[in-house]
């Protein structure tokens, strides 16, 4: 398939801004990008698309998200905006052990058709690829239930969908040190075997997994060929961004308690840091000092972390605006770490970009100015979302 994109106001690509700019694609992937006068003869015979002096950016790449679960947490929202805490919650077996319960309580059918509409919610925001964590199953049969949900997600969903086993928390009625064991010399190879998950993440924190566990979880898992992130530094600085980068992986995501140290250690290393607005806003958090770590040299990304507990956030959008105001980054940093370094913290950088080789999924805006929707709050001004070429929406 062979089509040619012109009538673009505004592009991002998003290292670059173009003016009356133009694409083309073949085989779902971009194979030329630059301004309208200067289309190269050879695409001037193909098929034509008229996006009708619209702006255009990238698709949005949510690298950090928890979107297959059972239930909700609205009655332990009611009870954390009055002040009880989400640590004290989890530590009194709800939180993340509530919606464990749910999950557990769901069928597979369930939990995909629950999925599969959430996705559409994010779709229809311009998020043409996305992470999605297991976690709420805990029990080995569980975690491959979700997993397998996932796996079906992947297949039908129009978005491109990166599948990551979670170490979340120790089970209630587990010892730690026998579920460690499962999860490295269990689970892990099973999900090695299977084909499963691309990545393992562990939530190293306080509540969750010591250090010395997430290293063995991690370790394990590169063991077995699987790529590792993690959730670290959230609730409290236990050392897991400086595990993270020394072990190589694609990403360390929350980073509300880091220190220059931990920024200096990313940087060296190349892995992502992924701020997560919704999770750092929601649970009345320090807000993640995004400008220092840019400017430390980090890579940095901006995820939703949608999940029914810390982060009902449904808004791609929102997540960059909190990251503007609270974070400093500029309106065009934002988008390159929803973007661009969001893909790359799924090791892809065939995504997130409008570049010859790259999968072409992109939103066309509804205005001719391509950052106008993230200038007008709770507007997203999306006129239609592309993946692999494919119109998706509407
Ligand atoms: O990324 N921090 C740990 N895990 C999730 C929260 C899960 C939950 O509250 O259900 C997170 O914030
Ligand atoms: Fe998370």
């Amino acid at each position: 398939m062979k089509q040619v994109f012109t009538g673009i106001a505004e592009l991002y690509t998003p290292r670059e801004r173009l003016e009356r700019a133009a694409f083309a694609v073949r085989d779902g992937r971009f194979v030329w990008v630059g301004a309208e006068k200067d289309l190269p003869e050879e695409y001037r015979t193909w098929p034509r698309a008229d996006l009708g002096g619209r702006g255009a950016v990238p698709g949005l790449v949510d690298a950090h998200s928890h979107l297959v679960y059972g239930g909700n947490r609205l009655g332990e929202y009611l009870k954390r905006a009055r002040g009880e805490s989400y640590e004290a919650i989890l530590a009194a077996g709800g939180g993340i052990y509530a919606t464990v319960r749910a999950t557990h309580a769901a069928s597979e059918d369930e939990l995909y058709e629950w999925a599969k509409a959430r996705a559409a919610l994010f779709l229809a925001q311009g998020v043409t690829a996305i992470e999605i964590k297991s976690g709420y199953g805990l029990l080995p049969e569980a975690e491959l239930k979700m997993l397998r949900v996932i796996r079906r997600l992947q297949e039908t969903l129009p978005q491109h969908v990166f599948p990551t086993l979670l170490a979340h928390v120790v089970p209630q009625g587990w010892e730690r040190k026998k579920y460690v064991a499962m999860f490295t010399g269990e689970l892990i190879p099973e999900v090695a075997r299977s084909g499963l998950a691309e990545a393992v993440d562990v939530f190293c924190d306080e509540g969750a997994f010591t250090l010395k566990e997430t290293r063995r979880i991690l370790e394990a898992a590169l063991l077995h060929n699987l790529k590792i992130k993690l959730h670290a530094e959230q609730i409290a600085h236990t050392g897991a961004t400086k595990l993270a980068a020394e072990l190589g992986a694609l990403s360390a995501d929350h980073l509300e308690q880091t220190t220059s140290a931990d920024w200096e250690a990313l940087a060296q290393s190349g892995t992502v840091g992924t701020v997560l607005p919704g999770a750092a806003v929601i649970l009345r958090k320090p807000f993640p000092n995004a400008r220092a770590m840019w400017d430390a040299g980090v890579r940095v990304a901006i995820a939703t972390d949608h999940n029914p507990g810390s982060s009902p956030l449904f808004s791609p959008w929102l997540g960059m605006q909190l990251t503007v105001s609270l974070g400093r980054l500029s309106l065009e940093e934002a988008l390159m770490a929803h973007t661009e370094n969001a893909a790359l913290a799924l090791g892809r950088a065939d995504l997130g970009k409008i570049e010859p080789g790259a999968w072409a999924d992109f939103v066309v805006v509804d205005s001719p100015h391509a950052l106008k929707p993230l200038y007008h709050w709770g507007n997203q001004l999306i006129y239609a979302v592309y993946v692999s070429g494919n119109k998706a929406l509407p």
